[in-house]
């Protein structure tokens, strides 16, 4: 349309007015929290959306000078501002400063790079690894080189957003598989590894959304009968799962090498940005040398390699702070259990959802238990299914029972006035009286 429009030299009383670009923005902002936002300002609500922090966010958030329960990020293990990675992280900016200029292929590396790759190598026992800038485009930019069109990719149905880019930029056959149900994923490669060439089986080693871990010795199984890599995205299981927080793989006691590639996140318990795949050296190399968001883009910043060695240091000499995580974790699964919410699948490891339905309610619930200064996001359609809208609560090592009990009771004073407030909404809306 908008061709046809530039080509006809403006004279266009045929042609529907050019609206510009912006109706495409207006027709995605139904897709976000705008219409929640702008309801909730009427009834004197606060916007918990894009909210800027006076200072790092423990297990309180300073939001313009106020003080908010924080179970909005995922400082797992509560190492993010600790003093010996300001520390590192300082004396790292001092000689190399902030950024690493280039792509690793051209402006070289810094020891920081290797040293990180290797300290993740020897945590997952597999030979090498590489980091990206980014989890997410670690997730793309791996699935995206190395998988083609011959191809197939079985992922969870609730596989992350980069898993799915992923596999949708490579070309390959993507089956998704009901949501952590084994029996149908071995239906689906039944009937369609056969006509594909290679093929991988994705999963998350703790579900982001409903805080469940997969069968992952089940998973390998499959993957070892027909054929097929295994990639696990550790991003909520690396510093929560396992004694000593090594992941699922400790979780389960399983070899290293039954997993192809283990991939995380450096964003979450490791305290800064970026994203790995670990695995055997043949592997690492050829992303090294192809993969497009790590040829084509820059190193690392040093001082965040830093930050990150450092944070998985203290992870390790720390475990203590792994067993205060799945302690509060299991106190607030039985706490919302007792108080009669819907936790679904979860099973008490940091992602704790709250089920509420209706993707209005979560957001209501939510802006209403920010203006009582806890701060918890919601997760609606279409980042999980219609009528599983719901709070998502992140729990660190240093949250206190005291913060879980004073958020739960508050959810549940409020969640029968959020639900009475869209019900209304929805009345009025069906009888057009706006
Ligand atoms: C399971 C999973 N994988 C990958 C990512 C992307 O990681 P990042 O946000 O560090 O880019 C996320 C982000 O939340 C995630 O939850």
């Amino acid at each position: 349309m908008m061709k046809k429009h530039h080509s006809s030299g403006g004279t266009t009383t045929s042609q529907p007015k050019d609206e510009g670009h912006g109706s495409m923005f207006r027709a995605r902002s139904k897709l976000s929290f705008a219409h929640l936002v702008e309801m909730g300002h009427k009834m004197g609500m606060e916007n918990p959306l894009f909210v800027c922090h006076d200072r790092a966010a423990k297990a309180t958030a300073m939001i313009n000078g106020k003080e908010y329960l924080n179970f909005s990020t995922y400082d797992y293990l509560g190492i993010n501002a600790h003093p010996e990675i300001t520390q590192i992280v300082a004396e790292t900016a001092r000689v190399f400063g902030t950024s690493s200029g280039a792509s690793r292929l051209v402006g070289g590396e810094r020891p920081q790079h290797r040293e990180l790759e290797k300290a993740f190598a020897r945590l997952y026992g597999v030979d090498d690894c590489i980091v990206y800038v980014s989890g997410h485009a670690a997730n793309v930019s791996t699935l995206g080189f190395l998988f083609n069109s011959r191809d197939a990719i079985f992922h969870d149905g609730l596989a992350h957003n980069s898993l799915v880019q992923g596999a949708r930029l490579s070309g390959a056959s993507r089956y998704s598989y009901i949501h952590n149900n084994c029996d149908d994923l071995e239906k689906k490669l039944k009937k369609y590894r056969r006509s594909h060439k290679h093929a991988i089986i994705v999963t998350e080693g703790l579900f982001s959304m409903d805080g469940n871990i997969p069968d992952l010795p089940r998973l390998i199984t499959l993957k070892k009968a027909y054929d097929c890599m295994l990639l696990v995205d550790e991003a909520h299981s690396l510093g929560v799962l396992g004694k000593t927080g090594r992941g699922v793989r400790e979780y389960y006691n399983l070899n290293a090498d039954d997993v192809d590639m283990w991939m995380s996140t450096l964003s979450k318990t490791m305290c800064g940005c970026g994203g790995f795949i670990a695995g055997n050296r043949e592997l690492v190399e050829y992303l090294k040398y192809g993969s497009p968001g790590f040829v084509f883009s820059v190193g690392m910043p040093p001082v965040v390699a830093a930050a990150c060695h450092k944070a998985l240091e203290i992870m390790l000499r720390e475990p203590e702070r792994v067993e205060r995580l799945q302690g509060i974790s299991k106190y607030f699964l039985e706490y919302a259990q007792r108080k009669g919410l819907d936790t679904g699948a979860a099973q008490g490891y940091a992602v704790l959802p709250v089920i509420v339905g209706d993707s209005m309610v979560a957001g209501f619930l939510s802006t209403a238990l920010f203006s009582r200064g806890i701060y918890v996001m919601p997760v609606t359609f279409p980042a999980v299914q219609e009528g599983t809208a719901r709070l998502r609560f992140f729990l660190s090592a240093v949250h206190e029972k005291e913060h879980v009990s004073r958020a739960l009771d508050a959810v549940v004073e409020e969640l029968p006035k959020a639900r009475a407030i869209v019900e209304q909404y929805n009345h009025e809306h069906r009888h057009g009286q706006r």
